[in-house]
């Protein structure tokens, strides 16, 4: 059994991140996205609703487990029997930062990471800029499904009410 992790923050989870694991899906008997809970880090989403965004994109996949992590992704890998790490590259500041975890997580535990370039269609794309523009009442319904859509609509409203 090949079994891969996709990890990330999924804040939120995006065509890009969707791309990646369905393309991990048929490469691999099977994918377990792995969204990290980062205690030093409050994203905008909440970790229970980052995975059901995540759950809820990728349920087309038979083969895609979704997870939560913290602590170190090796740790994550060793207690999972997962020996290879899918990272996604859309730029060479991408590579230069992937290049120094890569490199540590297999000096660490002897996990590989094995790397995808990017769908060019979605190679601009990043979590950070669909937050900015769906917060600023943009439109994002190219960048991420419409369930998705909705839930940053409504995380948006809560903050404009509270
Ligand atoms: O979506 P992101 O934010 O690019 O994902 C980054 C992530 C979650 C893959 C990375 O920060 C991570 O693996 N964090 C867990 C802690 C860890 O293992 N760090 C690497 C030490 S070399």
């Amino acid at each position: 059994m090949r079994r891969v992790v996709c990890p990330g923050s999924f804040d939120p989870v995006t065509f890009g991140h969707i791309d990646i694991i369905g393309r991990a899906a048929k490469q691999y008997d099977e994918v377990v996205a792995a969204v990290l809970n980062n205690v030093n880090k409050r994203g905008l989403f909440t970790v229970p609703e980052k995975l059901d965004m995540l759950r809820q994109t990728t349920a087309e996949f038979d083969n895609v487990r979704v997870r939560e992590f913290d602590g170190l992704l090796v740790d994550f890998c060793r207690v999972n029997g997962i020996e290879t790490i899918v990272r996604s590259l859309r730029s060479v500041s991408d590579f230069d930062y992937e290049l120094q975890i890569a490199q540590m997580n297999y000096r660490l535990s002897g996990v590989e990471t094995v790397f995808m370039t990017a769908n060019p269609r979605y190679s601009f794309l990043s979590s950070s800029l669909v937050r900015e523009i769906a917060q600023h009442g943009g439109d994002v319904s190219s960048l991420v499904t419409p369930y998705v859509e909705d839930r940053l609509r409504e995380k948006f409203d809560e903050r404009r009410d509270a």
